[in-house]
């Protein structure tokens, strides 16, 4: 009875309390990152889904997390852009890059040029287009989990990564470590209502508008870790250097749950609605190599893994981050008329290819179940360990460099 009153009294203070009714109550907040392990294997798209609102929550940036008084979907920062950046990780001379606190420029880097590391072979040799020198801006953030655990065990230098190698010892991030790899093209101030934007600034200080086109999940949450992928609903009728369409079905049992595969829309009920997130679709996830069949499971983006979307398999080619001894190239140096074409250099740490490469000449990637002679080192009798290190599917670690510069060569 006084709580009843209380209620007509305290008009405000009743509101709150109708709202937080205890079935409510237990629902985790909407800026929670998921880190469930049934969860994830259950209901592996709604887990994509809610990670996805959860990251692109608006930012707090004190904090470095989710301003839980903004609403979803609001102009600025969102939580993962507060994370640290690849490139301030990994810098040259591998020093320790510092506290966690002091990094993660949020939303503010240069435009870079560069191409990701598994697209620079193909395009290459391509033509670039006028006026695309900013077409494509790729980015690759980690949460503090994944941080820490690189800081903890030098992995930021190659030294420390093959430290793991010598010594036999397992890279194994913990289960919240989460990365992500975000695809930004520029955009014009027409197009900013549909798209996650964000302003670069490039080396001679021009400002340019850019997009979200992609947007690359990867959670430790399961061993293998969970994966999943979003893109905007242009992309696939878009044409571009990066933009060859979609040539694999989504599949979305959330926002499809009648016909998963070849879902074109984006769910209702997680408060996407209204907001520039309602243009970006779940492509699929990932928590194994292969179905209940055994067939290979592929996931591709078009925007990231173009040229090769029917050959890509998230989990199988991330499998293949891997670390191994110094190869010597020197050891390589021939006598004779070719000589000239095997000048000795400073070693090299030896990792396995990240691509696959076909007879026809094509570029791709490895599907299915890793092989195990996969991580085998060559067979020349000068190495007693039993195969590279496998580098927990962080692929990001290849932009180490070491810490000990080598030996300049004789002039
Ligand atoms: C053919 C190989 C290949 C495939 C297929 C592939 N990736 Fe990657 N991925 C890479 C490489 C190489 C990098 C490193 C890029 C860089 O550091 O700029 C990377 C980076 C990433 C990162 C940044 C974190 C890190 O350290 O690896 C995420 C997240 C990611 N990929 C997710 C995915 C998802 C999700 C899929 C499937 C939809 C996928 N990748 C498919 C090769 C691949």
């Amino acid at each position: 009875m006084n709580h009843v009153r209380n209620c007509f009294l305290v008009f405000a203070a009743c509101a709150v309390s109708v709202i937080l009714t205890p079935a409510d109550a237990d629902d985790p907040a909407p800026w929670q990152v998921p880190n469930d392990v049934n969860f994830a294997i259950n209901e592996p798209d709604l887990y994509a889904w809610v990670t996805f609102v959860a990251l692109n929550w608006p930012a707090d940036l004190e904090a470095k997390g989710p301003d839980t008084a903004a609403a979803f979907g609001v102009d600025g920062p969102v939580v993962w852009e507060t994370w640290a950046e690849k490139e301030e990780v990994f810098l040259p001379g591998a020093p320790d890059p510092g506290d966690w606190e002091d990094i993660g420029i949020s939303g503010v880097r240069p435009a870079k040029g560069e191409l990701p590391t598994q697209q620079q072979l193909i395009f290459a040799a391509e033509p670039v287009p006028p006026g695309s020198a900013y077409n494509q801006n790729l980015e690759v953030r980690m949460n503090k989990s994944t941080f820490d655990y690189i800081i903890t065990n030098e992995l930021y230098s190659i030294e420390g990564q093959q430290a793991m190698f010598y010594t036999g010892n397992q890279i194994g991030f913990p289960q919240d470590s989460i990365e992500v790899k975000a695809v930004w093209r520029s955009i014009t101030e027409a197009e900013k209502p549909r798209y996650k934007w964000n302003v670069f600034t490039d080396k001679d200080g021009n400002e340019i508008l850019f997009g979200l086109t992609g947007f690359h999940i990867m959670s430790a949450v399961i061993s293998n870790w969970f994966w999943a992928t979003f893109e905007h609903e242009d992309n696939p009728y878009r044409r571009g250097i990066y933009d060859e369409g979609w040539m694999l079905p989504s599949v979305d049992s959330v926002a499809c749950p009648d016909q998963p595969v070849g879902c074109m829309a984006a769910p209702t009920g997680l408060g996407l609605e209204g907001t520039v997130w309602e243009h970006y679709r779940l492509r699929g996830t990932q928590i194994d190599y292969i179905d209940d069949n055994g067939v290979p499971i592929v996931l591709t983006n078009s925007e990231i893994e173009t040229g090769m979307q029917t050959t890509s398999s998230c989990m199988t080619c991330h499998a293949r981050s891997t670390i191994g001894p110094n190869r010597n190239v020197a050891m390589e140096y021939k006598f004779g008329a070719d000589q000239d074409d095997y000048h000795p250099s400073a070693p090299v740490a030896m990792r396995i290819d990240i691509n696959r490469f076909f007879d026809n000449g094509q570029v791709g990637g490895y599907v299915g179940v890793p092989q195990d002679d996969w991580y085998a080192l060559p067979d020349t009798g000068a190495y007693s360990w039993p195969g590279y290190a496998r580098m927990d599917f962080l692929y990001s670690l290849y932009s180490a460099d070491y810490r000990n510069p080598s030996v300049p060569e004789k002039e």
